[in-house]
């Protein structure tokens, strides 16, 4: 077993009641982790007495947070992160898949999961919903270096079937045996899970909807991932491919795909009716606002998801979005909210620290794992610790509250202050990318 001190926030209550956002702050605090998993926590002292002959690791020089969960971050997009200017369709053509097409060679496959890894280890994400790739050594390559670092990592083979360049393109039966196999080598091992991947329902047919409801059928417990209602342009487009759907959602429901183990990205101009879908079926919406910005997508209507009852998190939709950090999503978030105006919900610091770790947690169906550092909770976890002389060093060491401190960790953390991360128990860096453990 290993005692840490630390001071700690995280948020493991309710963030949307009307009198305050679920904030735990815990200025020293005693984290018993015994085979990964935490077994008390209390007041140092408290702690400390129930054990005091072991060996304390203490923390109090960084802030402790739970590891940041990102519900929507595409792993062959790492190399064309800011490419700024263009919408949606055009950015796909021009950018995304070309790069796409490149990890049909497994060498290259293999250099962009290590890069993609390793970037979402310094960032501090400990759990991920990945979209993966088109090619099936590719989502090998993926799982394979996720595991290396036991990172939480639900992924699967992304599949279409029309307008995306052919090489990008599968029929709906290799589709299904392709899904398959990679779940029956992956699902469960360890700790990675198969998603269901149709890129979205503009480059996916009804035969190819059909083949994924076909591998939720023939794989217990997989899950399922796309994009909806991100762009109007593409909106439109699937409203003609599709006449007899209702709308967007109904591309996916209709062929029983939707559920409480599905997360949908973006979701930034849904209908009421969709929304009561997503409520209906429990199925959470990422949602990816440095990505929604960078795009020129549009303005997230967090506020009318709250209140269909739709679960939200937070997604960095690398590599349209513009990098891994979860702080800076969070940051997008409440700056898009405040954006909006009346109709924009007021995003506190606790808000944005529970949309970034317990919301991810619950929509991916971890949330009696992780998300939070409470007993019984695996030990994933980041400790933020600024260099010296930075704006966030200054800021935090001046913060009259922990309310202030996770403004400023929001408002100005990046990787660089992400110092050591644990994925249960076991810690994969130390000090920062500079010098991770898991590496060769
Ligand atoms: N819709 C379909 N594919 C993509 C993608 O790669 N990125 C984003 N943001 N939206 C998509
Ligand atoms: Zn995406």
């Amino acid at each position: 077993m290993t005692l840490y001190r630390a001071r700690v926030l995280d948020t493991p209550d309710d963030a949307w009641p009307d009198d305050g956002d679920g904030l735990r702050a815990g200025d020293d605090v005693g984290l018993v982790v015994d085979d990964g998993v935490i077994t008390e926590r209390g007041p140092f002292a408290d702690v400390r007495a129930t054990h005091p002959g072991e060996a304390v690791i203490d923390l109090r020089d960084g802030w402790l947070l739970p590891g940041l969960v990102d519900t929507h971050v595409h792993y062959p997009q790492v190399r064309v992160i800011g490419a700024l200017g263009m919408p949606l369709l055009e950015w796909l053509d021009r950018c995304a898949l070309p790069e796409e097409q490149r990890l049909a060679a497994p060498a290259y496959a293999a250099e962009v999961a290590s890069e993609f890894v390793g970037s979402l280890v310094a960032a501090g994400t400990t759990t991920a919903l990945v979209f993966g790739s088109h090619y099936p050594g590719a989502v090998d390559a993926l799982f394979t270096e996720a595991a290396r670092f036991g990172l939480r990592v639900t992924s699967g083979l992304v599949v279409s079937d029309r307008v995306l360049p052919e090489p990008l393109l599968v029929t709906p039966e290799q589709a299904h045996a392709d899904a398959v196999a990679l779940a029956q080598r992956w699902h469960g091992t360890g700790r990675a899970r198969y998603a269901v991947t149709p890129r979205f329902s503009l480059s996916a047919g009804d035969a190819m909807l059909e083949s994924c409801g076909g591998v939720l059928a023939d794989v217990p417990d997989a899950w399922f991932t796309s994009h909806v209602n991100e762009n109007p342009a593409e909106v439109a487009e699937v409203a003609r491919l599709f006449p007899d759907c209702d709308h967007y959602v109904d591309s996916y429901d209709r062929f029983g795909l939707l559920s409480q183990r599905a997360v949908l990205a973006h979701d930034v101009h849904p209908m009421d009716a969709e929304l009561a879908c997503l409520a209906a079926r429990g199925t959470a919406v990422a949602h990816c606002p440095s990505s929604n910005s960078a795009l020129g997508s549009g303005l997230f209507p967090l506020r009318r998801h709250l209140e269909h009852g739709v679960q939200v998190a937070l997604g960095s939709d690398v590599g349209a979005g513009t990098g891994f950090s979860m702080f800076k999503e969070g940051l997008h978030a409440y700056f898009v909210q405040g954006l909006l105006g009346a109709d924009g919900v007021a995003l506190t610091p606790g808000r944005l620290l529970h949309l970034a770790t317990r919301a991810g947690a619950l929509a991916l169906g971890l949330g009696d794992e992780v998300g939070d550092l409470s007993v019984g909770r695996q030990f994933d976890a980041v400790c933020l610790r600024p260099p010296g002389g930075t704006a966030l060093d200054i800021g935090l060491r001046h913060a009259d509250s922990p309310e202030e401190a996770l403004g400023k960790i929001f408002a100005l953390a990046g990787d660089a202050d992400v110092a050591d991360v644990w994925v249960g128990g076991d810690q994969i860096s130390s000090g920062g990318l500079s010098r991770p453990l898991r590496r060769p």
